[in-house]
């Protein structure tokens, strides 16, 4: 067994934490206040490389591995989650899902501009009365010539005002596929789309949620991944993606937590001692670095076994299930280990409290993943291989 990362994951690492100092964190503090998103950070990550992580180079990516894009999401999510959401929409749930199910003509076709971030994608699945029951969507594809007409309407998606292109999951109107769902890549400028921003969230204040909506969309076949009634199958493997970018995210979040109060128990003096020589201190610390090292291990192990071509959506949902609440904990400590300080924004550990609260809800509930793991130790849950697997690593 190696547990050793390569030169390049260092390099990747720094430079990611690189763009989170230099890009990410000035003037968050304010887009983070008045809600402010700006298409321009997309760009920026797309100039900087960030978005080609692993796409293989043939497609015009970077052409490193599934261990680079846990490390992209951890460094990122250090500085602001809003930087990491868009790595989990554009990167997981869109492009290596598109990478995974998509034909070539349809890779070529939008692999290197998703890859550059000459097209930024997102993914719609959740519906306002569809989410972890994601089986109950509503929005409807019906047959018509050599096109689909889509009807729906899609409800907390990231990136909802700016990305160029979605992935979205839809019923059948009638199909003779055993189950009823497809999968199809759309483009905003379709006529019938529409958006609208969903407001005043509790976190991920710097990043753009909202509603898409479908009336009478014509969208070509072509633009189906996968074929009629591999679209629940799609989503899911896209979730598989899409976990692990919040997976590692979570391990920056506590990463950024420890940062800040290591440099506030040095500085903050009680009674004549620094605060870190309290034991009620040290205790929040220590529990803190095991939250980052066991996180750390758990998604190491599931970009392994995406590298090596393994089915990992249960490793998956232990590593989501378990960091996003080691992260929602150590902010919580965070917060009162900085006492009246954690609790208003001149210290960042506040937004690490609301940010991390919100990984415990998307991508899978909490509660979703926590009965997923009681249903694979049951043996109600299968895990066999799956048919449709990633390109495995490095690529031959
Ligand atoms: N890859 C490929 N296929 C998969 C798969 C995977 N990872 N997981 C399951 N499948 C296949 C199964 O093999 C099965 O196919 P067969 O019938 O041929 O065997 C089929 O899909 C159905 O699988 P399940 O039986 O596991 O389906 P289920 O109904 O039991 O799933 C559930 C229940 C796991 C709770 C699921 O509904 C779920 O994950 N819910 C949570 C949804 C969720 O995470 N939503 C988040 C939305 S995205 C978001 O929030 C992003 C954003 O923009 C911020």
């Amino acid at each position: 067994m190696d547990f050793a990362l390569t030169q390049e994951h260092d390099l990747i690492r720094e430079s990611a934490y690189k763009f989170g100092q230099n890009e990410v964190l000035p003037g968050l503090r304010e887009r983070d206040r008045e809600a402010k998103s700006d298409r321009k950070a997309l760009e920026k990550m797309g100039e900087a490389g960030l978005l080609g992580v692993s796409i293989p180079a043939k497609y015009g990516g970077s052409d490193t591995d599934y261990i680079s894009l846990g490390i992209v999401c951890e460094e990122l999510e250090r500085a602001d989650t809003s930087a990491r959401v868009v790595m989990s929409v554009h990167s997981g749930l869109h492009s290596l899902t598109l990478l995974q199910w998509g034909s070539e003509e349809q890779k070529q076709r939008w692999l290197p501009d998703l890859a550059s971030g000459k097209l930024i994608g997102a993914f719609g699945l959740t519906e306002p009365n569809a989410g972890s029951d994601a089986a109950n969507i509503k929005t409807v594809a019906r047959k018509d010539g050599d096109s689909y007409i889509l009807n729906g309407q899609k409800t907390w998606i990231s990136l909802a005002d700016y990305a160029d292109q979605f992935l979205v999951i839809t019923r059948l109107a009638e199909t003779s596929a055993k189950a009823p769902y497809a999968a199809f890549i759309i483009n905003r400028d379709t006529p019938g789309f529409s958006s609208r921003a969903i407001h005043g969230k509790l976190g991920v204040r710097a990043g753009n949620t909202g509603e898409i909506f479908f009336e009478d969309m014509r969208v070509p076949a072509d633009c189906m991944l996968g074929q009629e009634g591999d679209g629940f199958k799609v989503a899911m493997s896209a979730l598989d993606h899409g976990r692990y970018t919040v997976a590692s995210g979570a391990v920056g979040i506590i990463t950024a937590c420890l940062d800040a109060c290591v440099k506030y128990s040095n500085e903050r003096s009680v009674q004549g001692e620094v605060i870190g020589k309290k034991q009620l201190v040290q205790q929040m610390i220590a529990s803190m670095v095991q939250g980052r090292e066991i996180g750390r291990l758990l998604y190491y192990k599931v970009g392994w076994m995406k590298n090596t071509g393994q089915r990992h959506t249960r490793e998956c949902s232990m590593a989501k299930w378990t960091n996003c609440a080691a992260a929602f904990d150590a902010a919580n400590k965070a917060v009162e280990l900085h006492g009246a300080y954690g609790y208003c924004d001149e210290f960042p550990v506040e937004r690490y409290f609301r940010n991390s609260r919100g990984a415990m809800i998307y991508e899978g509930t909490h509660e979703i993943h926590t009965l997923m793991q009681a249903e694979y130790e049951l043996g109600y849950r299968s895990d066999k291989p799956l048919q449709q697997v990633l390109p495995t690593w490095p690529v031959e």
